[in-house]
């Protein structure tokens, strides 16, 4: 079992489509690190596991817990931890928080949400020895709004322009959320690192979905997420099973 590295995810840029998945616990983690590039513990997490209404909720503290046990439980996997809304407004603020995350959980690098306003966040913290992994199109802790990303010319002007300041800043690999499959495609071929599609199309170099998602665990079914499978009304039935039993 053969450590996955940065130099290994860039390297599989237009050669093999890159697999990710999120983990916030030690039994996804276990199953994510058999079969994926990357693990990432995102920020999801709030809504997901802990039912807030956004991921602004969200504190750093809670990213250290979970971050902390996947990485015990994610051996081969790259693992990268999300850093949570208003922990990064600043080089000072996002060096002094992406050190204490990388520190506590030993992950492999952070993610932060943005492009152009950012860059030279994410540039800084890379210069300081911190791996960046991006993160353009929808950005759920700028906006609550979850509509498809790019389908005018300003936005798609825009997108493109966060996603070549995110990889100019040396992030080594960047989230595409929820834009148009024309501007996906122009994106990855516009930069050199890795593209990770989250409703983006297959015209990015990998591919990520929330794992709660498509095993059906959570209420959330955007149109772009294949369900697995329902795990929620399989726990449901087990749950009522167990009840009657003991009844
Ligand atoms: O927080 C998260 O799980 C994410 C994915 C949707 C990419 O950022």
């Amino acid at each position: 079992m053969q450590k996955i590295t940065i130099k290994k995810i860039l390297n599989k840029k237009n050669k093999n489509p890159i697999t990710c998945l999120t983990a916030y616990s030690k039994t996804i983690a276990q199953i994510a690190d058999k079969y994926c590039d990357i693990i990432l513990v995102g920020d999801s997490l709030g809504m997901v596991l802990h039912g807030m209404k956004t991921t602004r909720e969200v504190k750093i503290e809670t990213m250290i817990l979970h971050g902390k046990t996947v990485k015990n439980f994610a051996k081969k996997s790259l693992v990268v931890v999300d850093m949570p809304y208003r922990t990064y407004t600043s080089k000072s603020i996002a060096y002094k928080n992406a050190n204490k995350v990388i520190k506590l959980t030993r992950c492999d690098a952070v993610k932060l949400e943005g492009g152009k306003k950012i860059a030279k966040i994410i540039k800084y913290l890379v210069d300081k020895g911190i791996p960046v992994m991006g993160h353009v199109g929808l950005l759920p802790q700028s906006s609550i709004n979850f509509k498809l990303k790019g389908k005018n010319f300003f936005q798609r002007k825009n997108i493109l322009q966060d996603a070549i300041a995110v990889s100019n800043a040396g992030a080594f690999a960047i989230v595409i959320e929820c834009v148009v499959e024309s501007l996906a495609k122009k994106i990855a071929k516009s930069v050199s690192v890795p593209t990770i599609g989250i409703g983006a199309s297959k015209y990015c170099d990998g591919q990520i979905l929330v794992t709660d998602d498509m095993l059906g665990l959570s209420d959330f079914f955007p149109k772009f997420v294949k369900k697995y499978s329902n795990l929620k009304k399989i726990i449901d039935k087990c749950v009522k099973s167990y009840v009657k039993e003991v009844k």
